[in-house]
């Protein structure tokens, strides 16, 4: 059989990103799905109430930071020059609002850049920051920002830096060496001078860390079980999602969280879209997610070998988040 004859047997749905992942994720043994999978639009409602519950500290704790520190992070970003802020992976940038009025109070003229994947949260996000700031200027660009920063608002003068603002630990679903790519990808993209914010979750003590990803109200197995939905209206597939227990777990020895669906019986999935038919075993996995925690050491170390040298960073009085500051010289 030639080349074009193999092709030719994958469906036409094999070619979306959703399709092809699906098909790699759930033929490989272990079983994987990537993480980007969980926000279509139902999925990134049910992130938006994980940030919002007790357990879940990260997103209360780096907006305390915010809340504390902007003043400084931006004074520090800027070193007396113009800023420029860019957000990747901004979502409807409920923290943003905090830095960008640290930014309007040390400049009268801003830009601020919003990359996402999800037009809708721009969209609520452009609205909600043009009323609270009438004097922003405001650039929302749709895309996948781990193909680089798109076509970056140029320098305005000598005396103009670029802010990357990466936030959130949304770096902590990168494997390192993607974790690396992505910072080295960014890095090459920007001049001397400019500076990223990188926002990532520390290790800490394994109660509230476990607590985070297995909140008591479900939460979480509900968005880590909506990826199964997803499936199923996407591609036709019949995943039962009920018949798949939540499972989250800390990997010592990678540092980090990871994500499960288990399977809590033997079942048949039929997925007609990508013309396949899967067997699971109980108890086989599906590994949804990772979620790396990372020390000061360990953050500063990856930032370096991304090209980027910390000059500052910022932490709880637990040392439960942190926030570091870094530029490319
Ligand atoms: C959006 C990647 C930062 O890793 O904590 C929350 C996603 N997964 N609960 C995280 C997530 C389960 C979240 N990030």
């Amino acid at each position: 059989m030639s080349l074009g004859n193999l092709f030719a047997v994958l469906p036409d749905e094999a070619q979306t990103p959703v399709g092809a992942e699906v098909l790699r994720g759930l033929t490989a043994k272990p079983r994987s799905l990537s993480p980007w999978l969980f926000y279509d639009e139902h999925g990134s409602r049910l992130f938006e109430q994980i940030t919002e519950l007790p357990e879940y500290y990260l997103t209360r704790t780096e907006r305390d930071l915010f809340a504390a520190y902007a003043p400084a992070i931006l004074a520090t970003a800027a070193q007396d020059s113009h800023l420029t802020l860019i957000e990747l992976g901004a979502g409807t940038a409920s923290k943003t609002g905090l830095l960008l009025r640290a930014a309007l109070n040390q400049q009268p003229q801003l830009t601020y850049r919003a990359i996402d994947v999800s037009a809708s949260a721009l969209n609520a996000a452009r609205q909600t920051l043009s009323e609270s700031f009438p004097t922003l200027s405001i650039e929302t660009r749709v895309g996948d920002y781990t193909d680089g920063l798109g076509d970056l608002p140029s320098r305005k003068s000598p005396n103009s830096r670029r802010l990357v603002l990466y936030i959130g630990s949304s770096i902590g679903n990168f494997d390192p060496d993607d974790a690396r790519e992505l910072l080295a990808r960014i890095r090459r993209q920007l001049a001397p001078g400019d500076c990223i914010l990188l926002g990532v979750d520390h290790v800490k003590p394994l109660a509230p860390l476990l607590a985070a990803y297995n909140d008591a109200a479900g939460v979480t197995a509900a968005f880590n079980r909506n990826i199964l939905t997803r499936i199923n209206r996407e591609l036709g597939a019949n995943f039962h999602p009920d018949r798949f227990q939540h499972r989250a777990l800390f990997n010592a020895a990678h540092s980090r969280i990871e994500m499960y669906l288990v399977s809590t019986r033997t079942q048949q999935v039929s997925i007609p879209a990508l013309d396949l038919d899967l067997d699971f075993a109980p108890g086989e996995t599906i590994h949804t997610e990772n979620s790396y925690k990372f020390t000061p050491e360990s953050a500063t170390a990856l930032l370096a070998a991304g090209g980027f040298t910390v000059t500052h960073s910022w932490t709880d009085p637990q040392h439960w988040f942190g926030v570091y500051l870094a530029t490319t010289i």
